[in-house]
């Protein structure tokens, strides 16, 4: 069973003095924050939240399908894309998978909570993770079910359009269904050359994860959905589980979040720059970084405590000890603006220059570091 830990604990008391800044690099979240428009949208529709919402979201529905280019019954809207995961695993009940190792561990609860059978495909780590011909060949006859997340998390690694089409053959050769996790493909900056979203009509066994998560800072409102051409199959997802699974507020937020098509392109531009910025950092520090091309960067560092010790200057990152096929020297940080990115980089060349569990010498001896 994988452990179920994610990025953005900001709950736990950590029992920082008032005076430091919680930083949290551990969820990969837009650093521009909410964009103006979905606030406002937020605010001016609040009289609507006493009713129930739609529970077939047809206005969100109409907008999603508007933006892609796509038609309605293409589309099925969740409570985040992690609810759309596991409504579709539900679903289906598949008896035998194919996942990635490493990749997002929603995937395997959702599978493991069916009863499937799981078989995982190691991503070579030698070649940093990038997804190769040994995955293609393990998609077989019996594999009922395949996830791949594109750009994969942790790793930040984003497969190429033509290769994922190839994926897309394989399944629809093999009846393996495939779900497209494309959640965080809105960060790449020539998102063309890597979504598969202009093959969805001609490959009805594949279905797109999408979020508002990510790109629009919105992981407390929960909001994500799945593209596919298969009707009856996104009706079965729309079917299964409650029926208000998208909240009022969601959905005015969504659909003025779609509004925001210079805000994607001012993100791509913030985020390249700055993962730029913090790649080279991390380098210097003499960390191994892999090639990312996400809002968040993996890499390893020569001690498996990273995460604990840099909490003690108050910023989390993710460690990635409980993703299969990694281990806790790998850690993943989200890619934010300059000043935090900077607060990151000095954190973590100080905790490199101490002993491991001199905490006293972390800190300084006049107690916290408030000032990295
Ligand atoms: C690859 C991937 N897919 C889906 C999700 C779930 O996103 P949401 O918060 O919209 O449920 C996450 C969350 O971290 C993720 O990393």
């Amino acid at each position: 069973m994988v452990k179920k830990i994610h990025g953005g604990d900001i709950y736990t008391d950590r029992k920082l003095p008032p005076d430091v800044k919680l930083v949290d690099f551990s969820a990969n979240l837009n650093p521009l924050g909410m964009p103006q428009a979905v606030k406002d949208a937020l605010c001016r529709d609040v009289d609507s939240y006493q009713n129930y919402p739609d529970p077939q979201c047809r206005q969100l529905r109409r907008a999603i399908g508007a933006y892609y280019g796509v038609p309605d019954d293409w589309i099925v809207c969740g409570n985040g894309a992690a609810d759309v995961i596991w409504r579709l695993v539900l679903a289906r009940k598949p008896r035998r998978a194919l996942l990635p190792a490493p990749t997002f561990s929603e995937y395997a609860e959702a599978l493991e909570s069916v009863g499937c059978e799981i078989c995982y495909y190691d991503l070579p780590q030698k070649a940093g993770f990038v997804p190769d011909e040994g995955f293609l060949d393990a998609v077989c006859p019996g594999v009922e079910i395949c996830f791949f997340c594109n750009p994969n998390n942790p790793t930040g690694i984003a497969a190429k359009a033509e290769w994922v089409r190839r994926l897309m053959e394989r399944c629809q050769k093999n009846g393996t269904l495939l779900v497209l996790d494309e959640c965080f493909a809105d960060f790449l900056e020539e998102e063309q050359r890597y979504t598969a979203l202009p093959f969805l009509s001609a490959f009805p066994g594949t279905v797109i994860l999408k979020a508002f998560t990510k790109m629009y800072a919105m992981a407390g409102i929960r909001l994500g959905y799945a593209l596919c051409a298969d009707r009856q199959l996104i009706l079965q997802i729309s079917q299964t589980g409650q029926a208000w699974s998208v909240s009022s507020p969601a959905s005015s937020c969504g659909i003025a979040a779609l509004t925001q098509r210079d805000f994607v392109q001012k993100t791509k531009r913030f985020i390249a720059e700055e993962r730029n910025f913090l790649q080279k950092e991390l380098e210097n520090l003499g960390l191994q970084v892999y090639a990312g091309k996400a809002n968040y960067l993996l890499f390893q560092a020569p001690t498996d405590d990273l995460p604990r010790r840099l909490e003690r200057f108050g910023i989390l990152i993710r460690s990635c000890g409980n993703y299969r096929g990694l281990d806790n020297r790998y850690c993943r940080v989200a890619v934010k603006n300059r000043e935090d990115n900077t607060r990151l980089i000095n954190g973590i060349r100080q905790v490199l220059k101490t002993e491991p569990g001199n905490a006293e010498t972390e800190r300084g001896k006049s107690g916290w570091q408030r000032q990295l």
